[in-house]
């Protein structure tokens, strides 16, 4: 799309944009945060095609799982097995990764082994391993933050047979949100523009989505609510806040649930990071409560995301930027909601021994590369055992902010230097993905799942991805 069309149609995106000063406020209550249907993994079949989602006042160009924005949560237990056979309907190639699951290298959906137009894959695994909150998009070579921008990612719950016992929230009281920001052109267009600055900070639109839908209002009682939230994002990074009193406790992240809950004020939620939140409104009854995203600063290198492109294309929101992504209109009935008791995957100390990597994230001259590598399908960069544990370091020399995913394991946040200097408690749970911001370099503690093969370690903001920040780690048999 030229500059001249886009500027052109940006009357429209009034409608449904409302970053900071183009704020529209819906007239009356908005819509409710629609939860998007459940699916069982037992035999199912996920369609990758064209499609049309409504949003606010217009309908997105998209390209949709089932037909739906975002895809279908699929409910699994542990222990269960999913027979996946995945229809890809799009005009390009495609394939699922199920991030956060431990699975098999067949069915981890590494870009070699994408489809093409009008083919099916099936998959087929067993999910073992503890309650937690996962998702599933495109892990296509080169593509991956395209298709995911159109619309292809959902989520996926590993249940907790023993949520009643725990004293969490009734199923009722239970919400899921996938949070993305996308610019919406009133034509229902969603340009993936990223040219210039997008090319070094990444893609930044300027509409919060919540479930696929801006600014929705959801009722709630004035009791305690269990929030699993997705940022689905493909750069942005959120600072979650909530602006009348409602107290938030983090019980789970990533992988699973922390050994107990913690507080928090303002929780910084990074692409493709989750949150397992419980939100007592009972302080708030018959008031409205926003979850928002808090403004902020990272510390960047000589041109970060918050000096570089900064005022230069409107067009497009910057990290960073604050904005409101739902309402909670409290009711009057109100509950005490009751003591909670977790259980975390117990946690095993390093060994003696373990073998120590170090990976470095750099972005220079619009290239980004781990280790000065950038992605190749078939090259093994490190090569490990199935069930290892070992010590992993990432540092950010750059200037913008790295969201580092590894496949087929969970790791532990150990140590964060540099930058805010900090591990947030809930970073020490169990988890795949992790913030290193400019100038910080993380340490963590990797458990390798049970699987050998081919898998992936890479930068989760999908621009740097598709641009190569990507490596490929080669897990040998046990
Ligand atoms: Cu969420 Cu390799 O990806
Ligand atoms: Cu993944
Ligand atoms: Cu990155």
């Amino acid at each position: 799309m030229n500059r001249r069309r886009f500027l052109g149609a940006a009357g429209g995106v009034a409608a449904v944009g409302w970053w900071s000063r183009r704020f529209v406020e819906l007239s009356g209550a908005g819509p409710v945060l629609p939860q998007p249907p459940r699916a069982s993994v037992a035999n199912l079949t996920l369609r990758a095609a064209p499609g049309r989602a409504a949003v606010g006042s217009t309908s997105l160009d998209a390209w949709l799982y089932n037909g739906l924005l975002p895809g279908p949560t699929l409910r699994v237990q542990r222990g269960e097995p999913a027979r996946i056979r995945l229809e890809n309907q799009l005009p390009e190639s495609t394939i699922t990764h199920w991030h956060g699951l431990l699975v098999p290298e067949a069915a981890d959906g590494h870009p070699r082994l994408a489809i093409d137009a009008g083919k099916t894959y099936e998959y087929a695994f067993t999910v073992d391993q503890p309650p937690g909150l996962s998702w599933y998009h495109p892990h296509t070579h080169l593509r991956t933050g395209y298709q995911v921008h159109r619309g292809l990612a959902g989520l996926i719950v590993i249940d907790d047979p023993a949520n009643r016992t725990r004293g969490l929230p009734p199923a009722e009281r239970e919400l899921v949100l996938v949070i993305q920001d996308r610019t919406v052109m009133a034509s229902g267009e969603v340009p993936y523009d990223l040219r210039g600055p997008a090319m070094m900070a990444g893609y930044f639109g300027d509409t919060i989505l919540a479930n696929g839908t801006p600014t929705p209002t959801q009722p709630v009682d004035a009791a305690t609510y269990r929030l699993r939230i997705l940022n689905g994002s493909a750069s942005r990074i959120y600072k979650l806040g909530l602006t009348a009193p409602a107290r938030m406790r983090i019980i789970g992240t990533d992988g699973g649930f922390l050994s107990a809950p913690v507080d928090a004020e303002e929780i910084m939620l990074a692409p493709a990071e989750r949150l397992d939140l419980l939100v007592d409104f009972s302080a708030s009854a018959g008031r409205q409560v926003s979850l928002e995203t808090r403004p902020f600063t990272l510390p960047q290198g000589t041109f970060g995301p918050g000096g570089m492109g900064r005022g230069r294309d409107m067009m497009r929101g910057r990290q960073g930027d604050p904005g409101v992504i739902m309402h909670f209109d409290v009711g009057r009935t109100t509950e005490r909601s009751a003591a909670v008791q977790l259980d975390a995957r117990p946690t095993v100390p390093l060994p003696r021994g373990a073998n120590e990597r170090r990976f470095v994230f750099s972005s220079m001259m619009m290239d980004h590369t781990i280790n000065g590598m950038s992605f190749d399908m078939e090259r093994p960069d490190v090569r490990a055992r199935a069930g290892a544990i070992e010590r992993w370091t990432f540092v950010n020399d750059g200037p913008v902010p790295h969201p580092v995913h590894l496949h087929a394991a969970q790791f532990q946040v150990r140590t964060r230097t540099g930058g805010r200097n900090v591990v947030s408690p809930w970073e020490t749970g169990w988890k795949d993905t992790v913030l290193v911001a400019p100038s910080e370099v993380v340490t963590v503690d990797v458990h390798f799942g049970p699987h050998p093969g081919l898998f992936l370690l890479h930068c989760h903001n999908l621009v740097h991805e598709d641009m190569g920040m990507m490596l490929n780690v080669a897990l040998d048999p046990a």
